[in-house]
């Protein structure tokens, strides 16, 4: 699996660092506020499991999954929701947890679709960001690192649902996936 790896970008250590810091940002922003930290499944679990342990204050925990590549390397501009919320969030803070926004439809999408259910606030917190990529305008509020225009893989991103747990974050060889 490694071997299939031309780069690693972010070590687990560069990745448990800067989740540090924004564990300590998000315990200083909400507290005293009632917050829900929503996941997307599925690449958001290593990120979501990481940063909750960072988050000093009392909080809850959903996911939702939803549909957007497929195993296409490309996206289709299509959202879909596989598994909607389990619990109610009005008046409730929500922060968003994601993996990686690209092209940023997904993101746009669950904020727009989990502001309509009334919740005090909607934000999102999302390790990786491709702004070569961007085509729907989306304000991520907690940011990991911005990277570049490259396949990634690993820390929950995948190829053909491979790779997500390499615990750090590289670039895939070309000849892995340009068969
Ligand atoms: C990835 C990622 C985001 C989305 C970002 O998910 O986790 O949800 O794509 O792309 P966008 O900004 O272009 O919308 P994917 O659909 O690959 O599912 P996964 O989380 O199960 O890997």
């Amino acid at each position: 699996m490694v071997n299939d790896i031309e780069k690693v970008l972010f070590t687990e250590k560069e990745i448990g660092e800067r989740i540090k810091e924004i564990g300590q940002e998000i315990s200083e922003d909400y507290k005293g506020k009632d917050l829900i930290l929503v996941g997307v499944l599925k690449g958001s679990v290593p990120f979501m499991a990481d940063l909750m342990k960072k988050i000093e204050i009392s909080c809850s925990m959903d996911f939702m999954a939803v549909s957007s590549y497929g195993n296409s390397t490309e996206t289709s501009g299509v959202v879909r929701i596989l598994k909607d919320l389990d619990f109610e969030i009005e008046n409730k803070h929500v922060l968003i947890v994601e993996d990686i926004v690209d092209s940023g439809i997904t993101l746009k999408y669950l904020k727009k679709y989990l502001s309509a259910k009334n919740p005090a606030s909607v934000e999102i917190a999302c390790l990786l960001n491709k702004p070569e990529r961007r085509e729907a305008e989306i304000d991520v509020k907690y940011l990991g690192f911005n990277v570049p225009n490259y396949f990634l893989v690993g820390y929950g991103l995948d190829y053909a649902e491979k790779y997500r747990n390499l615990p750090f974050v590289g670039i895939l060889k070309e000849n892995v996936y340009k068969k």
